[in-house]
């Protein structure tokens, strides 16, 4: 398969374009360089974390790539082991009659499994089985994705799955393993499958991913003792920074996507991030995207000119306001920093939401994302008698339109002196898609940096799984004396609806 490198360009964000009261002039460019490039070391110390002397067992998120044991562990369990020298020799992958692949979990442990599905299988991929066919002419499972605890919608799917459940594998993922959502899903479907399988069935049929650490995650201890089959969540690994980890790639290689190729492509874009900055695409990103941040312009809209891109904004959505929204302390003074991410689909938005990017607030940085080869493209006919006024569309590709309207939206943004960059894909495919999971997580690394922030916690996520907790009736200690049953009475007081206040 080609190997395009994917690339940024950002003469839409300059001075010379868009004027110097919203563009970047010369001094600032020169600037934000000589603050960046000092940078360069550093984020690549912190995320591939070169110690001296090395340790073993840790796997920050830009190792993920180079780990060739990961992908191992992941092969083994979807295509079996192949290997005469293995003792469990001939044992059939999990791939093998497997029709339904349903993955159970939230935020990092999600939306990277979901945004590579949309990017690199078929619009079309559940519903029809010939666009499952793999090259040895095998089916490949349907992918459905659980991020939610709506009854409605888990009801709705098991009814339709009904007696499918001998042929359906289910992949919880949760690093903590204490998420209630997923906790809940698992205990919901684990119940099922005893009841209406057997204990076996249910061991065969579901791999948990998670900490390895069994004191660290309850998932872990409950996989040790009901002997299920495993994946590990890195320790070092966040959750939005894990989908080249076991957490994206298990779900990815059972629905056949070329893993080694999306890890080969975050492999290369590793070599270019420790580039200089001139030639360093995540830190010049970087450096555009906190420049327009501090300079009044705190809303970072990603718009991909592409339906298999779609859902990459929203795994990208995640990985900034998780990573970069959070309070600092600076001279005493409490700092909230926090660029806010948007999506956006090109065309879709165009018809939604551009009335608002041209005439409203001049306060936010666009980034497209463009395709240049789409994997397949449809010839527009030509019109009908009377409509001669449509023949300029006749005979154009549906590839050319869609290209020409996101050139038409950068243009009229321009016009108004709105800030845009762009990430070219030359063809979108799982080399292309390491690259930009790749670089979005590095740029994450830098502005973090920028900002002078913990990019990789999230505190503020924590407190409301505990509050979950509390309100569901966990009991003990929540913190020094401070039971869990005191915490849901103070929670209660606090958002009870008071019917004075309800119109
Ligand atoms: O990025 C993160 O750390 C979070 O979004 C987590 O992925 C999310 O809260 C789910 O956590 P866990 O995988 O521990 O269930």
């Amino acid at each position: 398969m080609p190997k395009q490198e994917i690339k940024l360009y950002y003469n839409n964000v300059m001075a010379n374009v868009i004027g110097d009261e919203h563009g970047i002039t010369k001094k600032q460019w020169a600037d934000l360089k000589k603050k960046v490039q000092p940078l360069i070391p550093k984020i690549m110390e912190e995320i591939i974390g070169h110690e001296s002397p090395p340790k073993k067992t840790r796997t920050v998120y830009g190792l993920l790539p180079t780990k060739k044991k990961i992908a191992k562990d992941v092969r083994k369990l979807v295509d079996g082991i192949d290997d005469p020298d293995d003792p469990d020799y001939p044992k059939e992958g999990l791939k093998k009659g497997c029709e339904n692949l349903v993955v159970f979990g939230i935020g990092g442990s999600a939306l990277g499994n979901i945004a590579l599905q949309t990017a690199l299988n078929p619009y079309m991929y559940n519903m029809d089985e010939n666009q499952r066919e793999d090259k040895d002419k095998q089916t490949r499972p349907r992918l459905f994705v659980f991020d939610n605890v709506d009854p409605a919608q888990l009801k709705s799917f098991l009814n339709w799955l009904g007696g499918g459940l001998n042929k359906t594998v289910f992949n919880v993922i949760s690093k903590s393993g204490k998420t209630s959502e997923t906790a809940a899903q698992f205990m919901i479907i684990r119940d099922m499958l005893i009841n209406k399988l057997s204990k076996t069935d249910y061991q065969k049929r579901v791999v948990a991913t998670t900490d390895a650490d069994k004191k660290k995650s309850i998932l872990r201890k409950i996989a040790k003792t009901d002997e299920l089959q495993t994946l590990e969540v890195p320790d070092d690994v966040g959750g939005r920074f894990s989908v080249l980890s076991a957490v994206g790639l298990f779900s990815a290689a059972m629905c056949g996507i070329d893993i080694d190729f999306l890890l080969e492509g975050a492999r290369d874009m590793n070599t270019r991030i420790s580039e200089d900055f001139d030639k360093n695409p995540a830190a010049i990103n970087a450096a555009i995207n906190y420049h327009f941040y501090t300079h009044g312009k705190p809303i970072s809209v990603m718009m991909p000119y592409s339906y298999a891109l779609k859902d990459m904004a929203d795994w990208y959505r995640q990985l900034w306001a998780e990573s970069l929204g959070k309070v600092k302390f600076s001279a005493g003074n409490e700092v909230h920093i926090g660029p806010t991410p948007v999506k956006a689909l090109g065309v879709t938005d165009q018809h939604s939401q551009v009335q608002l990017y041209r005439e409203g607030p001049n306060d936010k940085l666009f980034t497209f994302l463009q395709v240049n080869n789409f994997e397949k493209d449809i010839k527009i006919g030509p019109a009908p008698d009377g409509a001669e006024e449509l023949g300029f569309l006749a005979g154009k590709n549906l590839s050319a339109l869609l290209n020409d309207e996101k050139k038409a939206t950068e243009y009229a943004l321009l016009t108004d002196k709105r800030p845009c960059l762009t990430v070219l894909f030359d063809r979108v495919n799982a080399y292309t898609i390491g690259q930009f999971i790749y670089l979005y997580e590095v740029t994450t690394s830098f502005v973090g940096a920028l900002f002078g922030i913990n990019p990789y916690d999230q505190p503020a996520v924590e407190l409301g799984k505990e509050a979950t907790f509390a309100l569901m009736g966990k009991t003990g200690d929540y913190e020094d004396g401070y039971t869990y049953e005191q915490f849901a009475g103070d929670i209660q007081i606090k958002t009870n609806v008071d019917k004075d206040f309800l119109v």
